[in-house]
């Protein structure tokens, strides 16, 4: 065997032996590159014959660098698709859509109408003082929500907020009126768990300080507030009632949107549903956050978040709200 014979050979084991198309370019340059043997003899070749045997190896070895760099662009695609195989018919992965808990649901409706109102909505701390829960709403000493029988009391002084009103009694200090301004949020009275009473609730309560504000307005605002909540067509009618921080008070009902108003299971068929409190700002507490009752009046109303909830979606037990069972609140 000639040396280059021998050179062809080895070349061809180099070709067959790169495992990638960097390493074949590596023996291309070895083999033919510029300054290889081969190229080097080529360029000194005098004998015809030499020259036919040098070209013939350049050649082979010239083809076969080819053939290998096919074989491996193709092997290269096949392990690509091997290992980065995409199956697009496959079904996805699901991605689980959520939605707004009923009581957010109705909290971001009640947002909505006084907001359209031009009233500020307000949330407040729910660990509140004695004074602002009741004394300053004008609460008599012996009023039984006082007692630590229905009120949760930390001491003598502190008591979790029973009703979002001090929220607005707060705000009424804060600034002078008039005042638009609903205050959202949770209340808490120690009541037995059952289908319509929960320890933890939510109210809005809606309040208006100005000049020469009458119980007509309290009752186109409380109708504008209902029919945002339970649709157009609802009416509004008033009942006498006491609330220790209104004079006069009343509590406010509305027609059942179930029924229309012929009666049916859900307002125990008379027609009307209560709605909850409301009445005209007792002048003893609007003295008691110094303004004076001879120049300023005032509305205020009330009303839990669940019960309107429960009402809007015909939910019989307030439970329902609370145990965040996704079968349930899925419905809504
Ligand atoms: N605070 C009362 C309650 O929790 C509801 C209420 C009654 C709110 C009369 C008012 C009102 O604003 O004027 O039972």
């Amino acid at each position: 065997m000639t040396n280059w014979q021998q050179h062809e050979e080895q070349g061809m084991a180099a070709i067959e032996s790169a495992a990638s198309s960097e390493a074949l370019e590596d023996v291309r340059v070895g083999l033919l590159g510029r300054k290889s043997e081969l190229k080097l003899a080529l360029r000194e070749v005098r004998e015809r014959e030499t020259g036919a045997l040098l070209n013939g190896i350049r050649t082979r070895l010239e083809r076969r660098l080819a053939e290998r760099e096919r074989s491996l662009a193709s092997a290269e695609i096949e392990r690509r698709l091997r290992e980065e195989v995409i199956d697009v018919t496959l079904p996805g992965e699901e991605l689980l859509l959520g939605h707004l808990h009923p009581i957010t649901q109705v909290r971001r409706t009640v947002e909505d109408a006084f907001l359209g109102l031009g009233y500020e909505v307000r949330d407040d701390r729910e660990v509140e003082t004695v004074e602002y829960n009741f004394d300053k709403l004008a609460f008599l000493p012996t009023h039984p929500a006082r007692s630590p029988r229905d009120t949760f009391f930390f001491d003598e002084h502190r008591v979790l907020r029973t009703e979002t009103s001090p929220s607005l009694i707060h705000a009424l200090e804060q600034r002078s009126p008039p005042s638009y301004m609903v205050s959202i949020g949770r209340v808490y009275r120690r009541d037995a768990i059952t289908a319509t009473r929960y320890p933890i609730f939510h109210q809005f309560e809606g309040l208006a300080v100005d000049r020469g504000i009458t119980l007509a307005d309290l009752k186109g605002t409380l109708l504008h507030v209902m029919r945002a909540l339970y649709g157009p067509e609802r009416r509004v009618r008033f009942r006498t009632h006491f609330f220790p921080f209104t004079e006069p008070s009343i509590e406010p009902d509305v027609s059942c949107g179930i029924c229309g108003g012929s009666g049916c299971r859900t307002c125990k068929f008379s027609g009307w549903i209560e709605m909850g409190g409301a009445g005209m700002v007792d002048p003893e507490v609007l003295s008691n956050v110094g303004l004076d009752p001879a120049e300023w009046g005032g509305f205020a109303f009330g009303c839990g978040l669940e019960r309107t909830a429960q009402l809007r979606h015909d939910i019989p037990d307030i439970r329902a709200l609370w145990e965040g069972d996704l079968r349930v609140l899925r419905q809504f």
